[in-house]
């Protein structure tokens, strides 16, 4: 082909593209470019690992990891890689299923995978547990957030659930039993240890999402792994009475690290097993309330004591998507949430959360002025 009719060709993809490709996208890219990433161990070939044939092309599927928790117990996750991943750099998103899902069955439900091939992300959905002890109450794979054997985050006359056999083993059964007591925080992060050692990933982007039980683990995450995830999404999920700023408080003794994870929470306005008002579910279980939970962060990020009505390019509609922002974070980040017509498990048509939880995390990173915990009580 002469090259003015290549030019010309590759002119009109170009545009082509750029028409095609919604604002957000366009958006995200002008923000990606600034920053600095942080190349993970499988960024250099001879540090990379294999968990599957690498030949280029995109990959779907499980891998399968031993942890060493309590005791070794086999864990997996599913995987969605884009075809041609390089030396360069890029997000990892965790996406968490909600109380008895599978992971890949919630993979198929969003549209993750998608965003990843033309964005240039991975997508990796961790697989929850189900050790209920025969002939006990079983409700299925789920997540422990840290409350196990805590009797105050729940109304006992309304909890029916018998103890899972991890939580046994380790003496941590009560009036509020729901799901296992293998320890989620070791699980992920030697999930995001070992897909950043497989394949190049930037560490200062690693976001997490999840829907209900999941969105209670994303909380439990950002709270107990500080300095880990830019951002967070939590769908229709909330902490625990008593665990909105961390089993240990975290958000107040590690506020630094803190300040590094913006958040978006959606929750629909009907939901009565997670009422964004808090206080006792539906279901005999007490939650923080949702604004309340957020006020937290807002103070961690230094931003304004009141959130403010925002725009997005997902407003209104038969949803009635309505955002919420709490602006001027001298964290330089983002704290808001996006409230819409539903009830729990709801989510607006279209594919809006899915959307709008991915322009929300890819705007983030981690910055420089993570430090260490030592550092800081260094300086004290
Ligand atoms: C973990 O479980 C999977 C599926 O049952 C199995 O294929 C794999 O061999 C197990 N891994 C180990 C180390 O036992
Ligand atoms: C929690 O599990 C323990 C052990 O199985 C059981 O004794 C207790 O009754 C359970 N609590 C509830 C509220 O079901």
């Amino acid at each position: 082909m002469p090259l003015r009719a290549a030019i010309l060709l590759a002119a009109v993809q170009a545009s082509l593209t750029l028409a095609s490709e919604p604002s957000w996208w366009q958006e995200l890219r002008q923000q990606q470019s600034i920053g600095t990433a942080k190349a993970s161990k499988g960024c250099t070939a001879e540090h990379r690992t294999s968990l599957w044939e690498d030949s280029g092309d995109a990959f779907e599927g499980w891998v399968w990891l031993m942890i060493m928790d309590f005791m070794p117990v086999n864990r997996s996750f599913y995987i969605q890689v884009p075809k041609n991943l390089g030396e360069s750099p890029v997000p990892l998103l965790i996406g968490l299923h909600g109380q008895g899902f599978q992971a890949d069955d919630y993979a198929s439900t969003r549209d993750f995978g998608s965003f990843g091939r033309d964005l240039g992300f991975v997508s990796v959905f961790p697989q929850g547990l189900d050790d209920a002890i025969p002939g006990g109450a079983d409700l299925g794979t789920g997540w422990n957030v840290g409350t196990a054997g805590d009797d105050q985050t729940c109304v006992t006359d309304q909890v029916t659930a018998g103890c899972y056999a991890s939580c046994w083993l380790q003496n941590r059964c009560g009036q509020c039993n729901w799901s296992g007591c293998y320890d989620e925080r070791i699980f992920v992060s030697a999930v995001i240890d070992t897909v950043s050692s497989a394949l190049c990933i930037d560490q200062t982007r690693i976001y997490v999402t999840g829907e209900s039980n999941g969105g209670m683990l994303a909380h439990f995450l950002v709270q107990s792994l500080p300095g880990t995830f830019a951002a967070v999404a939590p769908w229709f999920g909330l902490p625990l009475l008593g665990y909105g700023l961390g089993a240990e408080f975290e958000l107040v003794r590690d506020r630094q690290n803190c300040r590094q994870t913006a958040m978006l929470q959606l929750h629909g306005r009907q939901d009565d097993v997670m009422p964004l008002t808090g206080g006792v579910s539906g279901m005999g279980w007490v939650y923080e309330p949702l604004n309340k939970v957020q006020q937290g962060w807002a103070a961690v990020h230094d931003c304004d004591t009141a959130a403010s009505l925002t725009s997005t390019y997902w407003d209104g509609g038969d949803s009635k998507i309505e955002c919420w922002e709490y602006k001027g974070c001298t964290s330089g980040r983002r704290i808001m949430r996006c409230y819409y017509e539903g009830a729990h498990m709801q989510v607006p048509d279209s594919g809006a959360a899915d959307q709008i939880t991915i322009w929300f995390l890819l705007q983030h990173r981690l910055g420089l002025a993570s430090k260490p915990k030592q550092a800081i009580s260094a300086v004290v």
